[in-house]
């Protein structure tokens, strides 16, 4: 117990309060993955952190939403609204979510405060996805049963300066996970475990 509460006190002292960590890319890249694990090892170092999904929001809070331009910029803008939320309570949010425009993500940031916005772009090609399709989504897209999808007739606006950048086609998960972990690390003074 008292550890636990040392590291949050350790947190908020050196953050002022929290933090979020945006995890952008195609469906498939990784977000997900790199996100879990990620709570992981917070969890691992008794720090709290609260997931903030793409796919969990599309069954709740957005399933109003569709897929068009302007829906996908209203669910970053409420994905980005959760996350302040959850950092306003002095809590780590950690958001994975196509979130394809570079506008948004700039707006998002802004919102949530840039020195509490770390983004990271989940980088892997159009054709790495289509081979793991994972939730047999680029199946269906192939076969004509989508419409709107990132990369394919959806754009998505690669971050040109992340502040972390991982290529999942080339890189292992472990790895992927480290270098997020380092930004951190480097950024707010946290030493992860
Ligand atoms: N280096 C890697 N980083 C992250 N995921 C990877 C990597 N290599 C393979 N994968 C696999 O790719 C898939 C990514 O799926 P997911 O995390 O659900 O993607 P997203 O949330 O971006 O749609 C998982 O099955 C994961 O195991
Ligand atoms: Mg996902």
């Amino acid at each position: 117990m008292m550890r636990l509460l040392y590291t949050l006190y350790t947190i908020m002292k050196n953050n002022n309060t929290s933090f979020t960590i945006w995890l952008t890319g195609i469906s498939g890249a990784g977000k997900t993955t790199l996100a879990n694990a990620l709570q992981t090892q917070f969890k691992e170092n008794k720090i709290i952190s609260l997931c903030v999904d793409g796919d969990n929001l599309r069954n709740g809070l957005c399933q109003d939403l569709g897929y068009t331009d302007l829906d996908r910029k209203e669910n970053m803008r409420r994905a980005s609204c959760v996350a302040k939320m959850i950092n306003n309570q002095g809590q780590i949010a950690i958001v994975s979510l196509i979130s394809p425009f570079k506008a948004e993500r700039e707006k998002a940031k802004n919102y949530i405060g840039e020195n509490k916005f770390l983004e990271v772009f989940v980088d892997c090609s159009y054709e790495e996805c289509l081979k793991r399709d994972v939730k047999g989504l680029y199946k269906k897209v192939e076969a004509g049963f989508i419409n709107q999808f990132t990369g394919k007739d959806s754009i998505y606006e690669a971050p040109e300066k992340p502040d972390v950048h991982i290529r999942t086609g080339e890189v292992t998960i472990e790895t992927g996970l480290q270098l997020i972990v380092s930004e951190i690390e480097a950024r707010y003074q946290l030493l992860l475990s």
